[in-house]
């Protein structure tokens, strides 16, 4: 059997753009040294070869990065967006035209289209996926059930995908074996708390260029990606409230100098509200009818069901855009409520998502996550697993020596110290 399939060549807006976007794409690749370095070595010694690996990714100039390093290593990638807002249309074409990637991806594409390019890539029959919210996975073992027997694992990228997956595991629906890149520490601490962190302030400054010093900010969830953004909203002079469901994590936002309340009691005197938690309706009815005028809402979780559209809709006159990513609810008692890029993923929808810097890090925990799928799939159990400590420890490694910053090392008397039981006080 032939690794090569017969697909679609490509769905990109506009493939003239694609020397902006091989410029976008290589000023990406500055920040990206961990990336580059994995790259050269799949040039070398090609561990993807003949893989077919479909992934469905924000098409942003750092994903660009990862398809190429990807294909590098030998592997047949086909792309498709895992958000209908997130793509970055010259990115794209870049990678159909400049790469010969097939890219299906338009940003602002509808639901049907949406879903229709995650067909086509499940069309180039892949044997690994490689998803971000579990999309693939799911329209996989929906609609796809013919492809699953060439299917070898996946790997996934972010909380909500993980949480997803292991509900189909637990169901015992998952019929392939799944990487939780999102699980790697070399993945969360640093593009969940700082990428999150800095891209939703970013996206919200993009939408709305509000001042943020003396605001009071309210932020839905304190995961990491809520820490970070709290951390990010502090430092820009808001003052910040947070809300959880988790008594541990509220108690760490409380210890952390936060005022931590039920967002029913926060709604009236918010400024600015962002959910990040990966659940539904969090800003329900209820948070809506007690929103002060002018408040600004929107989401940094990965699925636009965070906020109730529905609601808000219902409660609404009329509708205005007075900015691209702002839409204006005027509401029937007269208070008019600010939604961002439409209640999806502000961070992607109204700026560029996380930086470069630490996509760097998630990337290469899937580029190696790829390979360790490519040498190991048949001792993978069917579960959804952990990224192995080696491959987290070593992009960490990495990227400290990209860095230029050198650590200590253990002495032989204190590994042996740490391995022993016998000593104690002295
Ligand atoms: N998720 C968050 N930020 C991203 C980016 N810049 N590229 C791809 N996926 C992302």
């Amino acid at each position: 059997m032939t690794n090569v399939v017969n697909v679609a060549e490509s769905d990109v807006a506009d493939p003239s753009l694609a020397g902006e976007g091989q410029r976008l794409i290589d000023w990406a690749a500055r920040e990206m040294p961990v990336l580059r370095i994995i790259r050269e070595r799949f040039a070398r010694e090609r561990p993807l070869e003949g893989l077919r690996l479909g992934a469905c990714l924000h098409v942003t100039s750092e994903t660009a990065n990862l398809a190429i390093t990807l294909k590098a290593g030998g592997a047949h990638v086909s792309l498709c967006a895992s958000n209908p807002l997130s793509t970055q249309d010259a990115v794209a074409a870049a990678l159909a035209r400049q790469h010969g990637i097939p890219t299906f991806a338009v940003k602002g594409e509808d639901s049907a289209r949406y879903y229709a390019h995650i067909q086509s890539v499940l069309d180039a029959r892949p044997q690994v996926t490689m998803d971000d919210g579990a999309d693939l996975v799911a329209e996989l073992h929906k609609g796809r059930r013919e492809l699953l027997e060439d299917v070898i694992a996946g790997t996934e990228e972010t909380t909500t995908g993980v949480i997803r997956l292991r509900a189909m595991a637990r169901d015992g629906a998952l019929r392939f074996p799944i990487i939780a890149v999102n699980e790697a520490l070399t993945k969360h601490l640093f593009d969940n708390r700082y990428g999150t962190g800095q891209s939703t302030i970013d996206g919200l400054i993009r939408a709305t260029n509000v001042l943020l010093a003396g605001k009071t900010f309210v932020v839905c969830g304190y995961g990491w990606c809520g820490r970070g953004l709290a951390s990010r909203a502090t430092g820009l002079g808001a003052h910040v409230i947070v809300t959880e469901v988790d008594p541990t994590r509220a108690l760490e936002a409380v210890m952390d100098g936060y005022r931590v309340m039920p967002l029913a009691e926060a709604a009236p005197n918010a400024d600015i509200v962002i959910t990040v938690t990966g659940d539904i309706n969090v800003i329900d009815r209820g948070a809506i009818e007690r929103f002060k005028d002018g408040a600004i809402i929107a989401n940094s979780g990965h699925f636009n069901d965070e906020i109730n559209l529905a609601a808000i809709d219902d409660l609404s006159v009329e509708v205005t855009a007075p900015r691209t990513f702002v839409q204006s609810h005027r509401l029937r008692d007269g208070r008019t409520i600010h939604v961002l890029a439409e209640g999806r993923l502000v961070n992607l929808g109204a700026a560029e998502g996380h930086p470069a810097a630490v996509m760097d890090m998630s990337f290469a925990n899937q580029a190696l996550c790829a390979e360790h799928i490519a040498k190991h799939h048949k001792d993978l159990a069917l579960a959804v697993h952990d990224v192995p400590q080696e491959i987290d420890r070593e992009v960490a490694r990495l990227k400290l020596q990209a860095m230029g910053i050198s650590i200590d090392t253990l002495t032989d008397e204190q590994q042996k110290y740490l391995a022993s039981w016998e000593s104690g006080t002295t």
